[in-house]
């Protein structure tokens, strides 16, 4: 089965093809993202109407880029699939009515995808994992620790209490001046940075339960530039490097509690841990999961950088394993804002 995926969640404009073989193997056919940084940069957002011109501008391009990127007629594509939340309703709405209108001129199934959904099932394209798994979604606005048994089927263990991880990184950003989107520019500077410099709060950790906490990590984060003001650009690599390494603690920290319940609860004797979501492209945080997996005797999958951040292909994939379970919906499904998993 080949899918088309159109995702406009937020203020990437993407496109992506998959096949998906009747064993569950997924292929890549194309993968088309436009990032709309400039748009949105003097602006130190994401801005929502912005974002959903923006979307109109590029998402008929990137369709077109996807398709020729594919090496197929249009008219091989089994089914159109488009991210229909949750997300600012704007962009939603471009991507599932452009979605919409490509499946009902081709004659073509339509699935309407949870974009956390999508997330949550890139591990079983790129590493082909089997149900159930544990997963560690991280991004700009969610962070989750989901028990994963089926396309559909999620139980959430944790989540934060206040910013998600995503939030943390872009927020620190835009407190040391790095601009936005804020966690590759921490990344690149924590590069340099001793992270051993700045003792910052690890908060709920040590206490039960697998939630988050990160506000609290922010405002040490700004006492601590406050303090050592003037910042060099030492100073702020230091800085980035003290709060990578303690989120990188932090969830490793969670993960590896999470997999110990998941192995008491699932009789798994190895379990999967999967990270998903933005932040999953972090390296620290990739190295730091690898290691709790390890520790706790499961083993780690993290999908490749161009399918961490917002993508189509993730979209297909997950319109893919839907369709194989006959979950096709109506052209007259909505967008949602808010959509839980
Ligand atoms: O999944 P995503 O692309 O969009 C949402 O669904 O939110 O995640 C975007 C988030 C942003 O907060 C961005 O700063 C963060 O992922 N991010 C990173 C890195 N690359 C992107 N955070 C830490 N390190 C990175 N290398
Ligand atoms: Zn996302």
């Amino acid at each position: 089965m080949i899918v088309l995926g159109i995702e406009t969640s937020c203020d990437e404009t993407a496109a992506g093809i998959v096949r998906r073989d009747a064993d569950g193997a997924g292929t890549v056919l194309s993968n088309v993202v436009r990032a709309q940084l400039e748009d949105h940069a003097p602006y130190g957002g994401v801005v929502p109407e912005i974002a959903a011109r923006a979307h109109v501008a590029l998402l008929d391009r990137v369709v077109a880029e996807a398709v020729s990127q594919a090496g197929i007629p249009l008219a091989d594509i089994d089914a159109v699939a488009a991210t229909t939340g949750p997300g600012l309703v704007g962009g939603l709405m471009v991507g599932a009515m452009t979605g919409k209108a490509i499946a009902f001129a081709a004659g073509k199934p339509f699935v309407a995808v949870n974009h956390l959904e999508a997330h949550a099932l890139t591990a079983r394209l790129t590493d082909h994992v089997a149900f159930p798994y544990l997963l560690l979604l991280v991004s700009g606005g969610h962070t989750q620790i989901l028990a994963v048994r089926g396309v559909g089927d999620y139980e959430r263990w944790g989540t934060t209490i206040d910013d998600a991880l995503g939030e943390a990184f872009d927020k620190t950003a835009k407190l040391l001046g790095l601009g936005h989107p804020g966690g590759p520019a921490v990344e690149r500077a924590a590069a340099s940075g001793d992270a051993t410099r700045f003792t910052l709060p690890r908060p709920l950790i040590g206490r039960a339960g697998l939630d988050f906490s990160f506000a609290g990590l922010k405002t040490a984060v700004r006492l601590a530039a406050e303090r050592a003001a003037p910042l060099s650009p030492a100073d702020v690599a230091d800085l980035c490097a003290s709060f990578q390494a303690t989120v990188a603690g932090i969830v490793a920290a969670r993960a590896r509690d999470a997999l110990v319940r998941f192995r008491a609860e699932t009789g798994v004797a190895e379990p999967v841990l999967v990270v998903a979501g933005g932040v999953a492209a972090n390296g620290a945080i990739r190295s730091a999961l690898q290691a709790a997996a390890a520790q706790a005797g499961g083993t780690f999958v993290a999908p490749p950088l161009a399918l961490c951040g917002d993508n189509g292909v993730m979209v297909a994939w997950a319109g893919a394993e839907r369709m194989a379970l006959g979950l096709e919906d109506g052209l007259d499904v909505p967008v949602r804002a808010r959509w839980p998993l």
